[in-house]
């Protein structure tokens, strides 16, 4: 076993990687040899990471689907299948917050759709994939889960449901599928700099800045004392995808500054 990480051969599926993790984990991928199949919801941003992957040499396409539509899914999983003949890694990484709200303030709709996207959304994307693996005899599955799975983090109800959800997914689906070769581990981010990070993609100049201050008030309480950046998350999974993670599976892995080894959330947290 060599510590360099070799991926040269395998094909990786990433979902969400028009933006933050998604994106760096692709670019991460791409750079350790894989042919990365992009996925994302808005074509425009997938496109953008296909053409920094391509520009540096490596190989990927672009799919865009939304996972919580199932038709899509399928589609996009045939699609990388069919581009590179195969699927080795699937990158469970697409995720949306929802309302910063109090359970009882929360609309159906908007606690709906977030189960849609983050559980729904894992479900549909291993679904699809897990009948190639099999065929491969063998995979690995990486979930972007969050420390918000781990601990009740306020106002984020549904979100902190979904993440503890894909976290016991996790543990379930390495029981299941142990015995055909297909890896499954989960990643709980901390406090990491991306459009999710600060709450949405759509804030003014005044309540982006707002919200990275708040943001890098309540990172600056945690051990490591930061935000990380998307690749430093990126980094462990392309360990984790590897044959460097070879005895890895149900394993719950957090990249969080320490964050939740600490007992203090701070008022600044959200
Ligand atoms: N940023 C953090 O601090 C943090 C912390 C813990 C966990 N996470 C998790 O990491 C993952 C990535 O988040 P990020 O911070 O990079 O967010 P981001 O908003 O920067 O990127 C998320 C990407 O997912 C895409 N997406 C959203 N809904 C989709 C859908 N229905 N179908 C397909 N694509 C969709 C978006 O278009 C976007 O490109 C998420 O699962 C998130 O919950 C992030």
């Amino acid at each position: 076993m060599t510590t360099t990480i070799e991926l040269a051969g395998k094909v990786a599926l990433v979902t969400g990687s028009g933006n933050g993790i998604g994106r760096a984990t692709a670019k991460a991928l791409a750079q350790a040899g894989a042919k990365v199949c992009v996925s994302d919801a808005i074509a425009a941003d997938g496109a953008r990471t296909v053409q920094e992957i391509t520009d540096a040499g490596g190989s990927a396409i672009f799919v865009e689907a939304d996972i919580s539509v199932e038709a899509q899914v399928k589609a996009l999983v045939d699609a990388a299948v069919s581009a590179f003949g195969g699927l080795d890694i699937l990158v469970n990484n697409a995720g949306i917050g929802g309302a910063q709200k109090r359970l009882h303030e929360v609309e159906t709709a908007e606690f709906s759709r977030v189960l849609d996207v983050n559980l729904l959304g894992t479900f549909f994307m291993t679904k699809y994939t897990i009948p190639h693996f099999l065929k491969a005899g063998g995979g690995s599955i990486v979930n972007i889960a969050s420390t918000y799975g781990l601990v009740g983090a306020p106002k984020a109800p549904a979100y902190c449901a979904t993440k503890g959800g894909i976290i016991n997914l996790t543990r379930q689906l390495a029981v299941d599928y142990g015995p055909d070769n297909i890896r499954v581990n989960a990643i709980c981010p901390g406090y990491i700099d991306t459009s999710l990070g600060r709450r949405g993609p759509t804030l003014t100049e005044e309540q982006f800045k707002e919200a990275t201050a708040r943001r890098e008030k309540a990172a600056g309480m945690q051990p490591l004392g930061r935000q990380a950046q998307p690749i430093e998350v990126g980094n462990v999974v392309v360990f984790l995808s590897s044959p460097n993670a070879s005895f890895m599976t149900g394993s719950i892995v957090t990249v969080d500054g320490g964050c939740v080894t600490t007992f203090n959330y701070g008022e600044a947290s959200n």
